[in-house]
């Protein structure tokens, strides 16, 4: 039987890991550890499934910005741009990379927070790419961006508005309604009843408005649909308001959130439906627009990657059993020592499936407790140079990695 974690990247033959052909601890062996793998072929399947999503519902354009923060590695960058995508970008340094690497300037959606002058002034000198508003109050800095340095630039925008509905597998990762789960205040995206305004005032600012564009937050799983679909039925309803008021809407933007399947309970986000609810809903409406565009981050590339980690030693110490690893979660995948809710499938390369499992927490090098790839999880004993595969890794991983107790960032390969 196969494993619910098995795709086009990882595959298991007699107990052992496979990535793509070659055994994942071959890989370890060729490339050291630790190591970032990750799967053109797996990058590839995950992006025709999304494409095809949608295109088999509606003969609108559809325009997928892939949200480089996730991973801005710039061999994922060149497989994703000589396949189509667009590229969501949220800072001067993510626009530079992605042009670096080949992608036009028009195909760039530059969404950024806290914007500065010098912020805009490097985003302005790349004529044609879209600029995401996410706060009125950010007009003032762009007026005057353009006006010292860009004097008759056209500059096209679009606004991000905040629907009041917010989703996010972590309080952390809630990018819309009022307070996230832990009574955060959410600081994205303009209120409701600003947003006519906003498209009103980018106009007498002599910027070309051309899109409305939301985000709820990031790792929806199944239980979350009821919700984005409110969300979808908002932004279609505030679309129609605009258009209504004499705005003409190229494209309306859903943003990210959806993802791959990190643990094995877990039930996940809906695609195909969403595909669906939203395509249906546009045509229902009648709105003018002619794109349709989507921002996935984890989608793409969250299950093409994984980090190969060396077991050190065993160490049992009053009863817990801990496989003590060559990495530091901050400097490799520190979502788990972030988010309390974040969760990373791990397996042991040589012995995927034994019957003999016992209870371990998987430590890495770091001077912290918190410093746990998984606690308490049921695998194989592993022994002394093992190699670990930490399953999901492709997004948020090598892209939030620090130095840490000046340990280095593994190196990343792409097979
Ligand atoms: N669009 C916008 C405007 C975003 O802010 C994000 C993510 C995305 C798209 C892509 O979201 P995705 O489809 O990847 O969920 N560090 C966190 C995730 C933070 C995401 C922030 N924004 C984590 O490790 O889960």
């Amino acid at each position: 039987m196969m494993n619910w974690w098995e795709n086009d990247f990882l595959k298991v033959k007699n107990q052992k890991l496979y990535l793509d052909e070659k055994e994942a601890t071959e890989v370890a062996e060729e490339y050291g550890t630790p190591l970032f793998v990750y799967s053109k072929r797996q990058i590839l399947s995950n992006l025709k499934r999304l494409l095809q999503v949608f295109t088999d519902k509606t003969s609108l354009e559809l325009k997928i910005y892939y949200a480089m923060k996730a991973n801005p590695s710039p061999g994922i960058l060149k497989i994703l741009g000589e396949n189509g995508t667009y590229i969501d970008a949220v800072s001067p340094g993510e626009v530079d990379m992605a042009l670096h690497v080949g992608f036009p300037r028009k195909k760039i959606l530059y969404t950024g927070t806290s914007v500065s002058l010098e912020d805009l002034h490097q985003i302005f000198k790349q004529e044609g790419t879209i600029v995401n508003i996410d706060a009125e109050e950010q007009l003032e800095l762009m007026k005057e961006t353009r006006d010292r340095w860009f004097k008759n630039k056209k500059i096209l925008v679009s606004i991000r508005w905040n629907p009041g509905i917010g989703i996010g597998f972590s309080p952390k990762t809630v990018t819309a309604g009022i307070k996230s789960g832990s009574g955060m205040p959410v600081k994205f995206g303009v209120e409701e009843k600003r947003v006519i305004p906003v498209f009103q005032e980018a106009i007498s600012c002599g910027f070309v408005p051309i899109g409305l564009h939301q985000h709820l937050g990031s790792g929806w799983i199944r239980k979350d649909f009821e919700k984005v679909k409110c969300a979808v039925d908002k932004i279609i309803q505030m679309a129609l308001k605009v258009e209504k008021e004499g705005f003409s809407l190229e494209f309306l933007d859903f943003g990210g959130g959806f993802g791959p399947k990190y643990y094995l309970d877990q039930e996940i986000f809906p695609i195909k439906e969403y595909a669906e609810y939203i395509c249906r809903k546009i045509e229902e409406s009648g709105l003018q627009i002619k794109t349709i565009a989507v921002e996935p981050g984890r989608y793409l590339v969250g299950d093409a990657g994984i980090l190969l980690v060396k077991v050190e030693y065993l160490k049992k110490n009053y009863g817990n059993i801990f496989a003590c690893v060559n990495a530091g979660t901050f400097n490799s995948v520190p979502r788990p020592a972030i988010y309390a809710e974040a969760n990373h499938h791990i397996i042991n390369c040589s012995e995927v499936n034994s019957e003999k499992k016992a209870k371990i927490t998987v430590a890495g090098n770091l001077c912290e407790t918190g410093d746990v790839f998984g606690k308490e999880i049921e695998m194989p004993l592993p022994k002394r140079g093992d190699i670990l595969a930490v399953l999901c890794a492709g997004a948020y991983c090598r892209s939030m990695a620090s130095n840490f107790n000046l340990r280095d960032i593994p190196e990343e390969i792409i097979i």
